[in-house]
């Protein structure tokens, strides 16, 4: 199951995911909003059974659990969170037990079925009321594992560690042979949304170590303040101390290459804007995309605003497509939820 291609040979990496996704044109949607040059990169058909960004991260991570003889993942997120989801779908297909210490959110139209589909997998779910107590939560149950501590793997929100986020510095490889292909020589911007950092950070890395003329605009959809600028450098930083490579660029050189945007995430994680209500119609009826309005409606949002403001004229745009559209398995209606925490039933209408 070693993959081929990677950013960092020595890691025990898994080939979980159907690479490279495509770069497609979206001529469309680039016409209505005057980006004529307009291209999406469907990560959200990224995986095989589940797509959308996690999918890269969980090569690099499930494939450490298992070099390390581990026999099961803990990871975390909001109730609906889709990385949560993916650790799940994709532990389970190479044997390894999931916990998933999950927090409240605001309802969206996809918690309840991503709860039915955690417990379609058998996650044991975990409630928590946040970040400080559910790491509270995982060295709990790390000490109470059947097997012994050291056989549960801890996955961080969003599998945004330095290992993790390798699954991205593969990406902007990817990316940039394509662009190679299609004879784009930049400048390009590519918009994708940043809530772990860990996405946006490792393709910044891989672009400047491809040396590709590319600005990558992180559009923020989380309230935390930690997340800014400066904390997507410092990850880009430590990714490239792991990768210890004679190619990885300067600090200097990851700054000129960052836009970070914090205006799009209105007024909190999940919570629609208008903006994004909007980029989220056009892109279903112009292109047959399917985005959410969490992560990908917002990055979207960000994009057509800048080009309606006339700021992409001459570069290529790229929307990474961040958000899975590998359809629900079929059994997911009749999936048993009465062993979810009690807490997470308000998502179910009765
Ligand atoms: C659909 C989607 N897009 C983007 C992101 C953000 O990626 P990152 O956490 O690497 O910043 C997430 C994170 O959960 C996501 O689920």
């Amino acid at each position: 199951m070693a993959s081929s291609t990677s950013s960092f040979p020595s890691a025990s990496r898994l080939a979980l995911a159907a690479l490279p996704t495509a770069l497609e044109p979206a001529a469309r949607l680039g016409a209505a909003i005057g980006a004529p040059n307009l291209l999406t990169k469907r990560d959200d058909l990224a995986g095989p059974v589940y797509g959308g960004n996690k999918v890269r991260k969980l090569e690099y991570l499930l494939g450490d659990a298992i070099a390390r003889g581990c026999d099961a993942v803990v990871t975390f997120g909001a109730a609906g969170s889709n990385h949560a989801l993916a650790t799940a779908v994709y532990a389970k297909q190479v044997g390894l037990d999931c916990y998933a210490v999950l927090t409240d959110q605001i309802p969206t139209p996809w918690v309840a079925n991503t709860l039915r589909w955690h417990c379609l997998l058998g996650t044991r779910i975990v409630p928590t009321t946040g970040f400080v107590e559910s790491q509270a939560e995982a060295a709990r149950l790390r000490a109470m594992h059947p097997t012994g501590p050291d056989k549960l793997y801890e996955i961080p929100w969003g599998g945004s560690s330095p290992l993790g986020s390798l699954g991205f510095v593969d990406a902007g490889a990817e990316l940039a042979a394509q662009l190679a292909a299609r004879r784009i020589g930049g400048p390009v911007r590519i918009y994708l949304p940043c809530g772990t950092m860990g996405s946006v950070a490792g393709l910044l890395v891989g672009l400047r170590m491809a040396r590709v003329p590319a600005t990558v605009v992180s559009v923020k959809v989380v309230p935390q303040h930690v997340v800014d600028a400066a904390a997507v450098l410092r990850l880009a930083g430590d990714i490239c101390e792991l990768l210890r490579a004679g190619t990885a660029p300067s600090a200097e050189d990851l700054a000129a290459h960052l836009e970070f945007r914090g205006e799009f995430a209105g007024e909190g994680y999940a919570i629609p804007t208008p903006e994004c209500v909007e980029a989220v119609a056009l892109a279903r009826d112009l292109e047959g995309l399917k985005l959410d309005t969490t992560y990908s409606g917002k990055a979207l949002a960000c994009l057509v605003a800048d080009a309606r403001s006339g700021r992409l004229t001459g570069q290529v745009p790229v929307f990474w497509q961040t958000w899975n559209s590998r359809p629900y398995p079929a059994g997911l209606p009749d999936a048993d939820i009465s062993a979810l925490p009690e807490a997470f039933l308000k998502f179910f209408p009765p």
